[in-house]
């Protein structure tokens, strides 16, 4: 397979936060991924922005050793070289003037700029008032923000209004680094760029909907974040529901921006309330390396949860009757993240009730192992009459498509590409994130409300039995998380 790499425009690139964790781990390693496939033109600037007074070869230094710890390709020392020439630091104050007229000379003229705001986003709105009182932004300029856009649909309005009053909605793009992941832009061309699938995906013929996102690791060192977010917002408002938009939504028009997000933002519109015994919320107990929630976030009452399953209906033409289980944990069995589309049996079965039940899915693993299982119903081989069983078909993309591992970029180098292309297809909207939190509050505030306690569950297990009772009691089964 071969991947056609479509250069960008040169640009001004500004990364507030130059010094922090997701900088070192996906910003300089993604950036200079792209430096080596060529798409990063050479007379592009990269400006680290930070608190810190730092000489220039020190912030090199710390670049060139995060690419070595997180670019997991080999490259030759020339190519490090020539991308450390891009490079260019600046210390500054968030809330203060320092910095901020180095910085207005360093941009060029006349070339994109943009500004990734990679700090807490309790800086946002001074980092944008800023860039506007010291008129360093222009017409070709854009914002790029890292999720969490506010706690509660009251404070990401207000940052909404924040950021509005200084750039347009075309200029600002919100991240949620799942849409930049291979395999979920490939859940709109397995859907839309097929006729096989498209007329059966609906109420008539499916039953129900799974999606799941399980982590192996913990909280780890993001302890005091991680208790004041839990699953519900971590996770669930951003990342599982842009994975339920995108299954369930309508084909939008066209690929565009507008077209595919005024579809998703139907889908959040659309999800009905979720009642208290639908959602389940599980907190992780110790396993061998590691300590319990509670020990590991420091807070020895914590009502977090780092698990939650819950069944989501969308009340609209298409999915009216149709529950989507939605899950996702830390601690969990295995790393997998997968959408399970699960048919209806069929009205009749020619073959008599002897032969059983037999539901056609279709399978979609979003990682690892990316690829996509379609159970089908076939006889079993040999005499013994008409046996039918349940066989995959079953395609693992790298395999199919002969990529080489580490070939495919990652989701940060796909999306800041996509900021200096000025593609918003793969980021959300404003009104799509206060919807996601319309729909999130109730859930959350009912926990505090009815003064909710998680439910233990142990390290490297499906998370709490309850989850597993929430389908049992339907009828259905979760997919087993390997
Ligand atoms: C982040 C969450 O947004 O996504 C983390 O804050 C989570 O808690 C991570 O671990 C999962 O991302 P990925 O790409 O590893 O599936």
């Amino acid at each position: 397979m071969v991947s056609r790499v479509i250069p960008v425009e040169s640009f001004d690139l500004v990364i507030f936060g130059a010094t922090g964790d997701l900088a070192k781990r996906k910003i300089f390693p993604g950036l200079f991924r792209r430096f080596l496939a060529g798409q990063m033109p050479k007379k592009s600037q990269v400006v680290g922005a930070a608190r810190s007074s730092l000489s220039q070869k020190t912030f090199n230094d710390l670049v060139e050793n995060s690419i070595k710890s997180f670019t997991e390709i080999n490259f030759r020392d020339n190519d490090l070289k020539n991308f450390l020439l891009c490079l260019n630091y600046i210390q500054i104050d968030a809330n203060g003037s320092k910095g901020w007229n180095e910085l207005k000379t360093a941009l060029r003229p006349k070339i994109i700029r943009a500004f990734y705001f990679s700090v807490s986003p309790s800086l946002f709105g001074s980092l944008a008032e800023r860039l506007h009182k010291h008129e360093i932004t222009t017409e070709n300029s854009r914002i790029v923000l890292e999720k969490p856009f506010g706690r509660n649909l009251k404070t990401s309005k207000q940052l909404n209004a924040i950021l509005a009053e200084h750039f347009t909605e075309e200029q600002i793009y919100r991240i949620d680094h799942y849409l930049g992941k291979e395999t979920v832009q490939n859940l709109m061309a397995i859907r839309f760029g097929n006729m096989l699938f498209e007329p059966l995906w609906n109420a008539q013929y499916v039953d129900h909907i799974q999606i799941t996102v399980s982590e192996t690791v913990g909280v780890g060192g993001r302890g005091e974040y991680y208790d004041h977010s839990g699953a519900m917002r971590d996770m669930v408002q951003n990342h599982l529901m842009q994975l339920l938009c995108l299954i369930a939504m309508e084909p939008p028009a066209r690929f565009e921006p507008d077209s595919v997000r005024d579809e998703k933002l139907k889908v959040i519109r659309a999800l009905d309330p979720v009642a208290p015994h639908h959602i389940v919320r599980g907190q992780y107990g110790s396993g061998v390396d590691h300590p319990d929630y509670r020990t590991g976030v420091n807070n020895k009452n914590s009502k977090t949860e780092s698990f939650v399953a819950l069944k989501v209906n969308i009340s609209n033409y298409r999915w009216a009757g149709v529950p989507f289980y939605l899950r996702t944990g830390k601690r969990l069995k295995a790393r997998k993240s997968e959408i399970a589309v699960i048919f209806k049996e069929k009205p009749h079965s020619i073959f008599g009730p002897e032969a059983g039940n037999h539901q056609n899915a279709l399978i979609i693993r979003l990682q690892p192992d990316e690829g996509i299982t379609m159970d089908v119903t076939i006889k079993e081989p040999g005499p013994g009459g008409m046996r039918l069983i349940d066989v995959p078909l079953d395609m693992t993309f790298s395999e199919t498509l002969g990529i080489e591992e580490n070939a495919v970029p990652d989701a940060y180098e796909r999306l800041i590409m996509d900021v200096i292309r000025g593609n918003q297809t793969l980021f959300m909207r404003g009104d799509e994130v206060e919807a996601a939190w319309a729909w999130t509050d109730p859930i959350i505030n009912g926990w505090v409300d009815r003064n909710d306690v998680p439910k233990p569950y142990d390290s490297g297990s499906s998370g709490p039995q309850d989850s597993l009772t929430l389908l049992e009691r339907e009828g259905r089964k979760w997919r087993e998380i390997p």
